[in-house]
């Protein structure tokens, strides 16, 4: 038995003129997860937007928001992301010095708990949180900014931490330069969540079911076995998403 691939579209590629058509797009085109990245010109060196566009863009799909906190300090506003309409909400090992304290506040807010990683940083940071998470996000770029290149050293960091993951629910999700190129190694590593902007929306809406379909496809292929028959099973594509 294999964890179900999840292909998450990051919004921050998206046409913000026209981010309520875009998204309703990417949803009919197959995305299982919406990518939420927020940014706050502090933690990362680029500002995007924050809770009040989430909520704006809540109504518009009952796919899961993966909202992707690139915030520091983060705990004054996890209140206000998860009012928004957040189903997961991750948070930076290295924004903030009590990573404990953060996750305990998400899943006290009645949501989905993540811990994210900088290129940088060691999978040592998540070791005694592991039990307080249901997704760990492995950045395969520097944070900050849409359309870098993938950073292939981050590969080993992905399968030392599907090991320590072992039979718990959690989601691995890798973020940044995720392409059709290279999502089959991503997933041979042992990710089983990808996000992707600029793959995801070139090429225009025309085009959108057929980009997240290709990196499907490719996760697909290059995924190993994970999971024993009857072991824990993390989030599908579409738990947690409301129902209107
Ligand atoms: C980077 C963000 C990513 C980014 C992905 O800080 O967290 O989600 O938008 O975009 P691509 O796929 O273009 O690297
Ligand atoms: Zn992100």
């Amino acid at each position: 038995m294999t964890h179900e691939i999840i292909v998450a579209p990051s919004i921050l590629a998206a046409d913000f003129a026209r981010l309520g058509e875009e998204i309703a797009a990417i949803d009919a085109g197959g995305a299982d997860w919406i990518h939420c990245d927020v940014m706050d010109g502090h933690f990362v060196p680029n500002v995007s937007f924050g809770a009040d566009v989430i909520k704006a863009i809540r109504p518009v799909t009952t796919k899961l928001f993966d909202v992707h906190l690139m915030i520091a300090p983060v705990d004054p506003y996890l209140e206000a992301f998860a009012k928004a309409g957040a189903d997961i909400m991750t948070v930076h090992a290295e924004a903030g010095p009590h990573l404990d304290r953060s996750l305990q506040a998400i899943r006290a807010l009645g949501k989905k708990a993540g811990v994210s990683l900088c290129p940088s940083t060691s999978e040592s940071a998540i070791e005694y949180v592991l039990d307080r998470l249901d997704l760990v996000l492995v950045m395969t770029v520097n944070p900050g900014f849409g359309g870098q290149s993938f950073l292939g050293s981050q590969l080993e960091k992905i399968a030392r931490i599907r090991s320590m993951i072992g039979e718990r629910p959690i989601r691995l999700e890798v973020d940044g330069g995720v392409t059709r190129d290279n999502a089959a190694a991503v997933a041979a590593a042992g990710a089983d969540t990808l996000v992707a902007g600029s793959a995801v929306f070139r090429g225009g809406s025309a085009n959108y079911a057929g980009n997240i379909a290709a990196i499907r496809i490719a996760a697909e292929a290059g995924r190993v076995p994970k999971l024993q028959p009857g072991s824990a099973r993390p989030m599908c594509a579409g738990e947690g998403a409301r129902i209107r």
